[in-house]
């Protein structure tokens, strides 16, 4: 019998806290069971970090491309959580790359295998994420809260997560039906109810019933596709009309016009999330780290495409009418180099953006134009671009060598691709319209000012900016 009529001095909270006596008192789980149960979170948000990564560079809609990333750096942050846990239990984070069940490899193998974005929708958000915060929540209710504290304290974190992807998908499915036949989709929902049956949930924790797993979508399995897609708001993807860097370091041009080719460069950045996916998506063997720091990056670089839609709109500038983004970049890194080359040249570019005419010149055109929200987007780029580079220094400077040795190769590696201004116009791809005219003259509108005709004249294309690609930085 416990104790009765025991309580803290003056009545202060038991255990600092975090649990009352009667709750840590219980029988909780074991560490076996416990290392058990962190390992196959760590395997649902790992694979669910790889559908996001798989899903995003093919994935047209802009929208689901920017989740997609959000989603994949929560994921990827999470699965380290449990990674350190498990290693603080007297167990070295060993097995933590085996499947945990056959079943629950079947469940995500599915997922991945959607046929459309309303299907892989309703399998992320619909049925994945909420198996996994179940097993969250059974966590939570089985463990010992003060003596498993480290793991509860690790859970309540990614519940928070958790709950704010399920609330998103909750909101994306409602308005991105599956493509398939509602039979079909009623069949795929039983599956993924049987396979999570069958596995005892996630966390292996229910009862296992059901036979042995059986495959739908999966029984073709399905391969990364590398090459970038956009949605309608991206009529014309090849279009390389308006060269952004030469305009932005003319020291004749003004800073105020200028923030809309710094919204058009940091709108661009789309193309960033769809090229680092292709590495992640297709370098094995890396550390989990190198994933968390990778995708950390590649949110960012989201971020920063977000920012300058944010920056047009803020303007009241409409740019899927005023402003042609491409994918140019994207498309010719992702199929014509290896993974390690693509990183190569990321890092080629983004130590270009460290010196004075990088990073630094975009805040001071920022803060120089009265555009408060331009520069503050510029100073939080720049921020980011300055963590990129350490990341790129300890996940490729060192698979290369020495940051001289990585250099040189990022060099030869960009100086290879191919990102032909006039095959695109000869095959009829696009024709390099000049866009910024017409974004100009909608900008001076709004401001009712008279358009100056210096700034109206700018016809700078990329047809010739192979030349100046060491000088001027074509993305970044
Ligand atoms: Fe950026
Ligand atoms: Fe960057
Ligand atoms: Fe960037």
């Amino acid at each position: 019998m416990p104790l009765a009529n025991y309580s803290p001095l003056h009545g202060l909270p038991p255990l600092a806290g975090v649990a009352d006596f009667s709750s840590a008192m219980k029988l909780g789980l074991s560490i076996d069971d416990c290392v058990d149960r962190l390992k196959r979170h760590h395997w649902a948000f790992r694979r669910l970090h790889q559908i996001f990564i798989q899903r995003l560079t093919a994935e047209p809609i802009y929208e689901l491309k920017m989740a997609f990333s959000l989603h994949a750096h929560y994921c990827a942050e999470h699965a380290a959580a449990w990674r350190t846990r498990v290693g603080e239990m007297r167990e070295p984070p060993l097995g933590l790359d085996e499947v945990p069940h056959a079943a629950c490899e079947v469940f995500f193998d599915e997922v991945l295998s959607a046929r459309d974005a309303g299907t892989l929708l309703l399998g992320i958000y619909g049925h994945a994420l909420p198996a996994l915060r179940a097993a969250l929540q059974r966590h939570l209710t089985d463990t010992n809260p003060l003596i498993d504290h480290p793991s509860v304290r690790i859970i309540r974190f990614a519940l928070i997560e958790v709950d704010e992807m399920i609330a998103y998908g909750a909101k994306a499915i409602a308005v991105m039906p599956s493509a398939e036949k509602p039979e079909t989709l009623a069949a795929w929902a039983g599956l993924l109810d049987g396979l999570l049956a069958a596995s005892g949930g996630f966390d292996g924790a229910g009862a296992r019933v059901g036979a042995a797993p059986e495959r739908m979508f999966s029984s073709q399995p399905r391969s990364y596709d590398k090459v970038p897609k956009r949605d309608e708001r991206f009529p014309d993807p090849y279009n390389m009309g308006v060269h952004a860097e030469v305009f932005l370091y003319d020291e004749k041009m003004p800073a105020s016009a200028k923030t809309l080719m710094m919204y058009y460069k940091r709108l661009r950045e789309i193309d960033v999330p769809e090229m680092m996916a292709s590495i992640i998506a297709e370098t094995k063997g890396q550390p989990w780290n190198y994933h968390v720091d990778m995708t950390r990056q590649l949110w960012d670089e989201a971020r920063h495409a977000m920012m300058g839609e944010v920056g047009f709109v803020r303007a009241g500038i409409d740019w899927r009418q005023f402003v042609r983004v491409n994918f140019t970049w994207s498309l010719a890194l992702n199929t014509q180099l290896k993974p390690l080359e693509r990183h190569a040249v990321l890092y080629f570019i983004e130590q270009g953006l460290m010196p004075k005419t990088g990073k630094r010149f975009e805040w001071e055109v920022g803060l120089a134009s009265g555009d408060a929200f331009s520069a503050l987007c510029q100073d939080y780029d720049w921020a980011d671009e300055v963590l990129h580079a350490r990341i790129g220094r300890d996940w490729y400077v060192k698979q290369i060598g020495n940051a001289k040795q990585a250099t040189t190769f990022g060099d030869e590696c960009w100086s290879r691709v191919l990102i032909d201004w006039q095959s695109y116009r000869d095959r009829g791809l696009t024709r390099h319209e000049n866009w910024w005219p017409a974004l100009y003259r909608e900008y001076c509108r709004i401001r009712g000012e008279e358009p100056d005709p210096a700034v109206l004249a700018y016809d700078t294309s990329y047809a010739t900016a192979r030349a100046d690609l060491k000088e001027l930085s074509v993305s970044g």
